[in-house]
C-alpha cells in the first residue's frame, strides 16, 4: 500500500543514490508542487540543493517576503531575488494574453539561467513536476512548464543542459499534500489555493504596470482574507480578482467618481478543467465589496463572475 511515510523514505534514499554530492538547483514559486519537492531533495542532501524563489512583481501581496520567510524556516537554502523591475519591462505596452504570458516565461528563464550560473558546478535542475503535469504535457502552464515547452525549440539556455530530477512524477496532486504534510510543510502552503505561473499579469486585464499591480494586491488580500476570516476560503477551489480595462461613473459623497472596476472570480472544481462559479454568500459578497470600495483607491465598482467553465475558462486571459 502506498503511504506518504513510505513514498518519503524510499525516494530519499533513491534521491541520495542518484545525486550523492552533486549540487541540485531548484526553482521555488511559492506552490505545492515545487515546495513539497524542494522538501523532499533537501532531506535528500540538504545544503546541497539550491533554491531560487524569483520576484515577478506579479505575486499577491507580501507573498514574497511572507512565503520566502517560511522557506527560510524550513531550513532550506533559498536565495529570494527580486526582479519586479526587469518583468515591467519585460511586460510593458503588452496586451496581448499570450505576448504576457511568453514575457513572463522567458524572462523567468533569463532570470533562472543567470542565478543558476551564479552557483559553482550546480549538475542538476530539481522541478516539481506531478504526474498529470507528464501526461498533459502539451497544456502549457507554468514556470517549470514554461521550460519544458521551450526544451525542443534549441538554443537552450545552459541550467536546460543539466540532468533533471522530478522526484513527484509519479504523484497526483493530494498524494504531493499527503507527502508534504509528512515533511511538515505548514498547512499555510499545502492548502493554498492554485495560482497561475503568470500570476496577477493575467488577472490585470491589458497592459501590465506596477500601479496597477499595487491595486489588484489590494483587493485580492481583501477579497482572499475575507474568505478565510468567514471559513470560505477552504470551501473553493480557487478564488481571486481581475482588474478589468474599464471605469465606470460613480458617487462618493457628493462627489462624482470615474474609477475602476474589478470582478470578483471563485470557482468549486476538482482539477480545473471544469469549474462551477461558487455560490458565495449574499451577505459575504456585499461585505466584502463595500469593504474592498472603500479600502481601494480608485476602485468604485465591485462585480462578480457567475460564469461557469465550460464555456468560460477561470482566469479572464
Ligand atoms: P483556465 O483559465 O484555463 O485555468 O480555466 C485553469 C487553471 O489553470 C491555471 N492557469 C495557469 N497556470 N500558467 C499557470 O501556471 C498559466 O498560464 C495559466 N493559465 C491558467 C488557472 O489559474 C486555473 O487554476
Amino acid at each position: 500500500d502506498w503511504t506518504a511515510e513510505s513514498f518519503v523514505e524510499t525516494t530519499v534514499a533513491q534521491l541520495k543514490a542518484k545525486i550523492g554530492d552533486d549540487k541540485v538547483v531548484l526553482g521555488l514559486s511559492g506552490g505545492v508542487d515545487s515546495s513539497v519537492a524542494a522538501m523532499l531533495i533537501h532531506q535528500a542532501i540538504g545544503k546541497n540543493l539550491y533554491c531560487i524563489f524569483v520576484d515577478n512583481g506579479v505575486l499577491r501581496k507580501d507573498e514574497f517576503s511572507g512565503v520566502l520567510e517560511s522557506y527560510k524556516t524550513l531550513g532550506l537554502n533559498v536565495k529570494g531575488v527580486d526582479t519586479k523591475d526587469q518583468f515591467y519591462a519585460a511586460l510593458a505596452g503588452l496586451t496581448d494574453p499570450e505576448a504576457k504570458r511568453k514575457a513572463i516565461g522567458k524572462t523567468f528563464i533569463d532570470v533562472f539561467d543567470h542565478e543558476a550560473h551564479l552557483i559553482e558546478g550546480v549538475s542538476w535542475l530539481g522541478q516539481g513536476t506531478i504526474y498529470p503535469d507528464v501526461i498533459e504535457s502539451v497544456s502549457v502552464k507554468g514556470p517549470s512548464a514554461t521550460i519544458k515547452s521551450h526544451h525542443n525549440v534549441g538554443g537552450l539556455p545552459d541550467f536546460m543542459k543539466l540532468k533533471v530530477v522530478e522526484p513527484l512524477n509519479t504523484l497526483f496532486k493530494d498524494e504531493v499534500r499527503l507527502v508534504g504534510r509528512t515533511l511538515g510543510l505548514p498547512e499555510a502552503i499545502l492548502g493554498r489555493h492554485p495560482f497561475p505561473g503568470p500570476g496577477l499579469a493575467i488577472r490585470i486585464l491589458g497592459d501590465v504596470t506596477a500601479e496597477k499591480v499595487a491595486i489588484l494586491q489590494q483587493v485580492d488580500a481583501l477579497f482572499i482574507d475575507g474568505l478565510k476570516r468567514e471559513g470560505l476560503y477552504d470551501k473553493v477551489w480557487q478564488a481571486g480578482a481581475m482588474l478589468l480595462p474599464v471605469q465606470s461613473v460613480g458617487v462618493m459623497g457628493d462627489e462624482r467618481t470615474y474609477e475602476r472596476v474589478v470582478a470578483l472570480r471563485a470557482v468549486t472544481s476538482v482539477d480545473g478543467m471544469t469549474a462551477d462559479w461558487a455560490h458565495l454568500p449574499y451577505e459575504f459578497l456585499a461585505d466584502i465589496s463595500n469593504e474592498i470600495i472603500n479600502r481601494v483607491k480608485g476602485v468604485n465598482r465591485v462585480v462578480y463572475d457567475i460564469s461557469s467553465k465550460p464555456p468560460a475558462t477561470i482566469e479572464w486571459e
